[in-house]
């Protein structure tokens, strides 16, 4: 028994021995953020007291007829094309008939055997922290659906109501190949996922809010086996972070099973992450697959698509992320600074709005990666509300650039746009920080330093050279910040070594 705990914990350190491969799959809903439900016009907003956006349709009450949202066919369409799919010009959709006390009609509207879009593919970077590197993950399907309401249960535990605020509202379910090996790779696809709804903005892709919920299939096998090992599906993952120690638990589990030569005890069954014991554990065992019954919804009309609706939509996609990067990467970027611009749209905006004001893309990342992103942490903000814009900061990285102003200035002046706003010209003017690059100035105040500083003077020219940077910053605070730092140290060097 110490051995097995031994070797679990080794298995759960090294994440997967060499000799076994785990092949993960994932199912992911995301909540479209139109203004109405798919089939009735009843708005939804997260949090809203419960049934207080409800009506015939979505309560799933006898004899009301769904309307098709025209908005969720253009949502689905765009994810479909920028998720590199081919697209059924001609789907409809299918009731899919299951019994939940969450669900009004007894039925689910969903798409069976035609989804809207299939085949496609998702380019990510892995962050260099995790081993870096470009992977390409399988889309298998991508179709249309409807949420079902949400359960509210009493804090005794001894009541449990409905809340059919969400029954009705637009999901598309998103099946991926089983191309993922670790949880790494699995929650970097749910990451990227998440930026690429927002990206098109089709969802606010919210984990904790469940506009976007993922649930995975994990299953091992011994590296050169074809056959897939028998798969565990995994519920329960409300962040990326959850999402990945969750697969490697349930892949060390599986895998100290395997070569225990246990691998029967590996049953298909559903289970739950726990978060707070970081482990999973059994929810249901499989009773068989369900028959859900599937037949083509006889309330709505088949769904067909035109070319030139299609070519429209791909004709207004936004600039995607995988895109983003190889432009930030071409432009000569490190792999570290693209995946922080790209990976939030706002910031990636932010970014590109400096860039369009003429500044230079190395200059502009690390001040936005540095002192920007510092300050956004500090004060909680994120960069929308920040008072800085990309046309000041473009401005202040010129006039340190042509020397208007010193480095250390422009520091200066960035924290005071970052937190009150303003101009860089008129700061410039008003606190009078133009830099001093007059020789003859600066030379002034080096010899009044030397003046008031004999010892020192003494110590360096007896050898002790290491006093330049005191001298220099001295002359520095005497100029209150303001000297050219090239010309002064120039300065100082010819009058700290010239025999007086
Ligand atoms: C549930 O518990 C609450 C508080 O303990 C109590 O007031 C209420 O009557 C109980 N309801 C039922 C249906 O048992
Ligand atoms: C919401 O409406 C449904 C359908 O009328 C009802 O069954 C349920 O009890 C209501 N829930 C609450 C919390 O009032
Ligand atoms: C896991 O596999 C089962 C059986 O093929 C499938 O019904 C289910 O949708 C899959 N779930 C996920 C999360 O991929
Ligand atoms: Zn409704």
């Amino acid at each position: 028994m110490a051995y097995n705990a031994l070797y679990f914990i080794f298995a759960l350190l090294l994440k997967i021995p060499k000799d076994y491969e785990a092949v993960i799959g994932i199912e992911t809903h995301v909540q479209l953020s139109t203004l109405t439900k798919a089939f009735c016009s009843c708005p939804y907003s997260y949090g809203s007291f419960p049934n207080s956006s409800i009506c015939p349709v979505c309560m799933g009450l006898p004899g009301a007829l769904p309307v098709l949202n025209s908005k969720v066919i253009e949502f689905a369409v765009k994810l479909g094309l920028a998720l590199n799919c081919n697209l059924a010009f001609n789907s409809k959709f299918d009731r899919k008939q299951y019994f939940y006390p969450d669900l009004p009609k007894g039925y689910q509207i969903s798409q069976f055997d035609v989804p809207i879009a299939a085949a496609g593919f998702l380019d990510v970077d892995i962050p260099l922290e995790f081993g870096g590197g470009h992977k390409r993950f399988g889309i298998t399907r991508v179709h249309m659906e409807e949420d079902a309401g949400k359960l509210m249960h009493a804090e005794n535990g001894n009541l449990s109501q409905v809340d059919l605020n969400r029954a009705g509202v637009p999901l598309l379910e998103i099946v991926s190949e089983p191309d993922m090996r670790n949880g790494i790779e699995a929650s970097e696809y749910a990451a990227e996922l998440q930026r690429l709804v927002r990206y098109l903005g089709v969802s606010n892709g919210n984990m904790q809010e469940g506009s976007l919920r993922c649930d995975v299939n994990v299953s091992v096998r011994p590296i050169g086996q074809s056959k897939f090992g028998t798969k565990v599906e995994v519920k329960n993952l409300n962040s990326f972070a959850s999402m990945s120690r969750a697969i490697d638990f349930e892949i060390s589990r599986q895998v100290l099973l395997h070569s225990q030569g246990q691998e029967d005890q590996i049953v298909q069954e559903t289970r739950l992450w726990e978060e707070g014991s970081q482990r999973t554990i059994t929810m249901r065992k499989k009773e068989g697959l369900a028959d859900y019954r599937y037949f083509p919804e006889p309330d709505l009309p088949s769904v067909i698509l035109s070319q030139e609706y299609v070519d429209a939509i791909q004709n207004c996609l936004p600039e995607l992320p995988e895109e983003k990067r190889r432009r930030y990467e071409k432009m000569g970027l490190g792999m570290q600074d693209v995946l922080f611009l790209a990976n939030d749209k706002n910031i990636a905006e932010f970014f590109d709005a400096t860039l369009a004001k003429g500044a230079d893309a190395k200059l502009v990342a690390n001040w936005i990666m540095s002192d920007i992103a510092a300050f956004m942490k500090n004060e909680k903000l994120t960069i929308n509300n920040i008072k800085l814009t990309p046309e000041e900061l473009s401005e202040l990285i010129g006039s340190i650039k042509g020397g208007i102003i010193s480095g250390k200035i422009g520091k200066e002046i960035l924290f005071e746009l970052l937190a009150k706003g303003g101009s860089v010209k008129e700061l410039i003017e008003k606190k009078d920080l133009v830099q001093i690059a007059d020789p003859v100035e600066i030379e002034k105040m080096v010899d009044k330093v030397i003046a008031e500083n004999p010892k020192q003077v003494e110590q360096y020219r007896g050898g002790k050279t290491k006093l330049q940077g005191f001298f220099a910053g001295q002359v520095m605070k005497v100029s209150k910040g303001k000297a050219n730092p090239g010309l002064l140290n120039k300065i100082l060097l010819v009058k700290l070594n010239s025999k007086s």
